[in-house]
């Protein structure tokens, strides 16, 4: 991204001069999906895609948005005297509600701002756009007001934005990843106790490839709550004769021993990737821990394996792509990433074959389905921070 030129696209939207420039990564998960909302552990990191943000302050009460990636809703204009959702502010929702979350928790945001934001992360393909906003207004204002909050609590407050803000029922896993990222580490991450250890990610000759399936996620937003009630309703049941507090709970041996609680096919599917995606993430740290790339690519095939027969997220376009690249010599593993239904699929591939993977996957998915897959490299990279 072009910082001088942000600065320039502020200048000419705005008509006065930007004061700070801030940055805000994406996410991709190495492993562990779908089990931040049932207390197990996942392994993601923020990667060198984001959205920036150029502000500068203003004497009065009005906030003023500008977003490069969506030129056609012009200038959204809000007000500190009314941060209440609103349709109208469509995007800028996610930045008002960081701001409607902080000053209902007491904190002291005296006056307004003009923020022009510009993202490289493809929006809506699973790679936490929505967090990646969230997490650069709350470093913002952190930033501008002199705030004492701290990243861990900027995360936990982007969660609230999608639960009562936006109103998307996700778990702690995206703005988790994005305010503690670290660069060339993954995040082992217990969503319960949301105790942490960062889990470097050496990988020598390969390297993470982003596969974009390009598809639109309609399905998405009711898909993801139906999953999440049919794992309470399966903890519901177990609860009869376990005591457990999460799903994630459950070993092995009580899932062999208890099931027949739960007497029915869709929720013993369920339960059963939850269980066994929660040992996975255990076995790519060790796996990580012995630079056994190997086994860790193993286990990222079995976790999209799970995903699509036991959890049914993947879906044609996110299937095609993984099994592509199942396909090529030099890859250690692929898997979809995020909540599924589209969106995008992570491969370790070799580097030095990159290219050829990129052309021949591409080729590929757009022969099964008909449009073009975009690919990147992942970096990953630091959680928000000012560019000085
Ligand atoms: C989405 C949600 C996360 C998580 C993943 C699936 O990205 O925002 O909280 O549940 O799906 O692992």
């Amino acid at each position: 991204m072009n910082i001088d030129n942000l600065q320039k696209q502020f200048v000419k939207t705005f008509g006065s001069q930007p004061q700070k420039t801030f940055f805000a990564p994406g996410r991709i998960n190495l492993i562990g999906e779908h089990l931040d909302y049932n207390g197990g552990y996942v392994l993601p990191c923020a990667i060198s895609l984001g959205t920036y943000g150029v502000v500068a302050q203003r004497n009065d009460q009005q906030i003023n948005f500008y977003s490069l990636n969506f030129p056609n809703s012009g200038i959204i204009h809000a007000s500190l005297t009314n941060l209440k959702y609103q349709v109208k502010h469509d995007w800028a929702n996610y930045l008002l509600g960081m701001i409607w979350i902080l000053v209902k928790q007491g904190y002291q945001i005296n006056h307004g701002f003009d923020l022009l934001i510009a993202g490289d992360l493809p929006n809506g393909a699973g790679l936490s756009s929505s967090a990646a906003v969230e997490l650069l207004m709350g470093k913002i204002l952190q930033n501008l007001f002199n705030l004492p909050i701290n990243n861990l609590e900027l995360a936990m407050n982007g969660q609230k934005v999608e639960n009562d803000y936006i109103g998307v029922n996700s778990g702690i896993m995206d703005q988790f990843a994005i305010a503690m990222g670290k660069q060339d580490q993954a995040i082992l991450l217990n969503t319960d106790t949301l105790q942490y250890q960062y889990v470097p990610l050496q990988l020598a000759e390969y390297a993470i490839v982003i596969m974009n399936t390009n598809k639109r996620r309609e399905l998405q937003t009711s898909k993801y709550n139906e999953r999440r009630h049919e794992c309470e309703h399966a903890l519901h049941l177990l609860q009869q004769d376990v005591a457990i507090h999460n799903l994630c709970d459950l070993n092995k041996a009580q899932f062999d021993e208890y099931t027949y609680l739960l007497n029915n096919d869709t929720l013993i599917r369920r339960t059963r990737h939850v269980v066994f995606e929660n040992q996975r993430v255990l076995q790519v740290q060790h796996a990580l821990m012995k630079h056994d790339l190997t086994t860790m690519g193993h286990l990222l095939n079995a976790s999209h394996i799970s995903l699509h027969y036991d959890y049914a997220v993947t879906g044609k376009e996110l299937d095609t792509l993984v099994a592509a690249a199942w396909q090529r010599k030099n890859v250690l593993g692929a898997r979809m990433c995020g909540a599924g239904f589209g969106g995008c699929a992570i491969a370790i591939v070799k580097q030095d074959s990159i290219d050829n993977f990129c052309q021949q996957v591409g080729q590929q998915y757009h022969e099964v389905i008909g449009y073009d897959a975009t690919f990147y490299v992942a970096h990953i990279a630091n959680g928000p921070q000012e560019i000085k």
